[in-house]
């Protein structure tokens, strides 16, 4: 699938990426600071936060309770939040936009 990456300074990137990858792993790939990823997916430090396009929200996994918590720890948070280790690059999310958030 197509993700479309907009950077904390505004910058439009654009990857191509695998249905066995998460979103988490094309901006780290990219060598994008803010998403340190500390944790390596395993839910459990939100160093891999994103703004998603509300377009595709309906189309994300449902939050899991430890990922509302996680966001919540963050200064940034919006209704756009997720946690980009837990969106993987599924068929119906081709396309996606994803803003990095800015580091807390
Ligand atoms: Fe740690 Fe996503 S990489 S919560």
């Amino acid at each position: 699938i197509k993700l479309h990456i907009v950077t904390t300074d505004g910058d439009d990137l654009y990857a191509e990426a695998d249905e066995s990858q998460s979103v988490m792993e094309i901006l780290r790939d990219k060598n994008i600071e803010e998403i340190r990823a500390l944790c390596g997916g395993q839910l459990s430090c939100a160093t891999c936060h994103v703004y998603v396009d509300p377009a595709y929200a309906d189309r994300l996994p449902p939050m899991l309770a430890e990922e509302d918590d996680l966001l919540d720890s963050s200064d940034h948070r919006t209704p756009e939040s997720r946690l980009s280790c837990q969106i993987f690059c599924v068929d119906a999310l081709d396309g996606i936009k994803v803003t990095v958030a800015p580091s807390d």
